[in-house]
């Protein structure tokens, strides 16, 4: 018994100094002192020995599970030291190490000068409404007086989802989902995205922005829709610049109207920009036609009132001297960081 005490001790003790890694450790503990180990069945088998023996050997079994224990602890913990050591090098930060650069972006020329709109009409009173882009044909054309097999359908080549269901052509759907769910006195304008089905070039982009303008009330006359549009003129491009307004149609204004300004680059004198008019053209405009608001539930008896339309697009090429539409949605950095 004594004799086999003194194996299992060197045995211990041997293997315990060969292992490196606190698993392999864990094993050889629990091969010696565990429930099964080798040192515990030896205690307890003590029962089957002698009254004088079993103090003595009982004795040496301690002493040789306390040897082991102890030796094992001290491995055990240089073990996880050294393991701790090896973990926080390979975590080490490089704090000398150079930073990685980072881009802070820029307000888009579109933003700049949508914002730019926006605070003016905002000082103006108007309030800012949004539409969905997916949007029924209903409200795109119907509602604004444009029935199906209506020529003007063919000038605004139309995605259509469905039969029902398009990407709006334009912003002047929202003037029919507000007028529905206000009452007058309204005061709105609601810019966006628009989507047609152009071939891409220079001057067309499938998606471009449009800001749409309406107001609403008793007593407006087309001297209101004017007044409005000159100072927003005024406001946006200088106060030298004059407006002068032009006959047009559009199915849902009568009378209709497109706005040119004097070109802000030449001042009238005819240039590039301009192509040699001295005039640019802004906007589409007109006094709500009266079937437009009575499809809207008001009654024209008693309102009136103007409707306008920006293409967005073009007043921020021309306000940056950009020839290229292409160039506002290629999200390239070059150009991107100019602005
Ligand atoms: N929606 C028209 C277009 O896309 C622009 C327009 C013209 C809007 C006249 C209006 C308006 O509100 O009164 O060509």
């Amino acid at each position: 018994m004594k004799e086999k005490l003194a194996l299992i001790k060197e045995n211990a003790l041997k293997e315990i100094a060969k292992c490196v890694g606190s698993t392999e450790i864990e094993a050889v503990r629990v091969k010696y002192l565990g429930k099964k180990g080798e040192l515990t069945s030896i205690l307890r088998g003590m029962g089957g020995l002698s009254k004088e023996e079993r103090p003595i050997v009982g004795k040496i079994a301690n002493e040789v599970r306390e040897h082991i224990e102890k030796f094992l602890d001290d491995s055990i913990s240089s073990i996880k030291n050294k393991e701790k050591n090896e973990k926080l090098q390979n975590e080490v930060i490089d704090i000398s190490m150079p930073g990685r650069k980072q881009n802070i972006g820029k307000r888009h020329p579109i933003e700049l000068t949508l914002n730019k709109m926006k605070n003016i009409f905002i000082e103006m009173g108007f309030s800012i409404e949004e539409g969905p882009e997916v949007e029924y044909d209903y409200y795109n054309f119907e509602a604004l007086n444009i029935p199906k097999n209506h020529s003007a359908r063919s000038e605004q080549d139309t995605f259509y989802i469905n039969d029902n269901i398009v990407l709006r052509t334009q912003t002047s759907p929202v003037q029919a989902r507000v007028m529905e769910k206000q009452k007058p006195p309204i005061k709105m304008i609601s810019p966006g995205r628009v989507y047609r089905s152009d071939a891409v070039d220079a001057t067309h982009s499938p998606i471009f922005y449009q800001m749409e303008g309406l107001v609403i009330d008793k007593g407006i006359t087309f001297a209101d829709l004017k007044g409005t549009l000159e100072l927003f003129a005024k406001k946006m491009f200088g106060d030298d610049v004059n407006t002068k307004f032009r006959p047009h149609h559009f199915p849902f204004t009568e009378p209709s109207a497109e706005m040119d300004a004097t070109c802000f680059v030449c001042e009238g004198e005819g240039c590039r920009v301009c192509k040699g008019s001295g005039w640019i053209e802004l906007l589409g405009c007109g006094m709500v036609h009266p079937e437009v608001l009575r499809r809207c539930g008001i009654d024209p008896e008693e309102y009136s009132g103007f409707a306008f339309g920006f293409g967005v697009d073009r007043m921020v090429m021309l306000n940056y001297g950009i020839d290229d539409i292409r160039l506002l949605y290629e999200s390239d950095m070059r150009f991107l960081n100019q602005f």
